[in-house]
């Protein structure tokens, strides 16, 4: 391995909203990384920085070049220039389409549990979440299509937010499931706006499907977000991208994210977003290679040591999402518990709605011997759990 996965950063005092918590405590919760980005796109901020001059920036065509180049190469995405938007976060993208293409009181389909941050894309702009809830067919999930037939019948049901892979369930989505939900949103008329934010960090040897990719339906009447925000840890560098192929569709989702001002980059977006996409690869396989190494010393951990806890099938993200219905505890008095009892943080799963009340989500991307700490927290919390019962 060329890259050091295992150093151990001090992220307290950044203003990391992860590590904004108390001496002692140690949060394994919000989706980014412990991880220090690559060498390459650090120097190239590096240079950025030493220019000095942090005027207004425009969204550049080498951009455009890295990001399709990208996603040929590591998902045979085809994508025109003309096919691509930059926008200043997938979150921002989500919420501006939602404003210009649905209007308030009307429905938007999840399937569910799902990233919690979707219900306020959608509860704050007057929209009605409909959650379409997935199966749990003995840890591996699965979609409810009767179910989610019903739900996209409703005439108030507009869009379809998909999240592939999805978060928290670990899913990458068969090419016939999305085929399925494409067929069946565009029969009711419904736009599907696939989040893809998760897809270069599916386990080694895995791909994913993009949905634009399925056929000329899915293709048709979707909008796709992707980012290098979780594949590079640069959330905070505020750049996301947005692929319409439906000149009609991606001419509102244009004057959307212009109207709400979230199609400009800042100063570092584009350097950094360029050299991640055309020089980092490398550090993005090893990357995943280390991140499946941990979320199998944890699987394996958890489903070992701690009884009434059992760690669910994932291929993809580095996020685990963790059963614990056997304590017949819910998952917001766990997690409080579990802070409480050893600082561990996880999050609690009922913020993502479905079952999630029943469930835990543990970030693996971190250094091992801090995933070790956290599962010694965990084993111990529990126990002391079990004990007060
Ligand atoms: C599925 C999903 N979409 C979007 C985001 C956030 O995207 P952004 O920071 O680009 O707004 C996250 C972060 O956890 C996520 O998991």
């Amino acid at each position: 391995m060329r890259v050091n996965f295992d150093e151990i950063i001090d992220r307290r005092n950044t203003w990391s909203s992860k590590w904004d918590v108390k001496e002692g405590e140690l949060p394994l919760s919000t989706a980014d990384m412990d991880f220090k980005t690559a060498p390459e796109i650090i120097e190239a901020l590096k240079k950025r920085v030493e220019h000095g001059i942090f005027g207004y920036t425009d969204v550049a065509d080498e951009w455009k070049e890295s990001v399709i180049a990208f996603y040929k190469r590591r998902h045979h995405l085809k994508i025109e220039k003309d096919d691509l938007m930059f926008c200043t976060g997938v979150i921002p993208a989500i919420s501006s389409t939602v404003r210009k293409l649905t209007t308030p009181a009307e429905k938007i389909v999840l399937l569910t549990p799902v990233y919690n941050i979707f219900f306020n894309s959608i509860l704050n702009n007057g929209r009605i979440p409909l959650e379409s809830l997935l199966i749990d067919n003995d840890g591996y999930y699965t979609i409810d299509f009767a179910d989610l037939e019903a739900k996209l019948k409703d005439p108030q049901a507009t869009m379809m937010i998909l999240c592939n892979p999805h978060n928290p369930v670990g899913r990458i989505w068969k090419k016939e499931e999305l085929a399925k939900i494409g067929k069946l949103c565009k029969e009711n008329g419904v736009i599907v706006l696939s989040d893809e934010i998760h897809c270069d960090l599916v386990d080694p040897g895995l791909e994913y499907t993009p949905f634009a990719s399925v056929d000329e339906t899915c293709k048709d009447i979707s909008i796709t977000c992707i980012a290098p925000s979780k594949t590079f840890n640069l959330a905070g560098l505020q750049s996301s991208a947005i692929i319409v192929y439906n000149k009609a569709l991606k001419a509102r989702v244009n004057r959307a994210i212009n109207t709400d001002e979230v199609a400009e980059p800042n100063a570092f977006a584009m350097c950094a977003t360029i050299t991640a996409y055309e020089k980092c690869d490398y550090w993005l396989d090893e990357l995943r290679e280390y991140i499946y190494q941990n979320k199998l010393h944890v699987s394996e951990f958890i489903n070992r040591e701690i009884d009434g806890l059992k760690v669910l099938e994932n291929d993809a993200t580095y996020l685990l999402w963790i059963d614990h219905a056997k304590l017949k505890v819910s998952s917001i008095e766990l997690a409080r518990f579990l802070k409480a009892k050893t600082g561990l943080i996880l999050s609690d799963g009922s913020i993502y709605h479905g079952d999630g009340l029943d469930h835990l989500r543990m970030n693996c991307a971190y250094p091992r011997k801090v995933i070790d700490d956290a599962l010694e927290r965990l084993k111990r919390g529990i126990a002391i759990f079990r004990e007060g019962r």
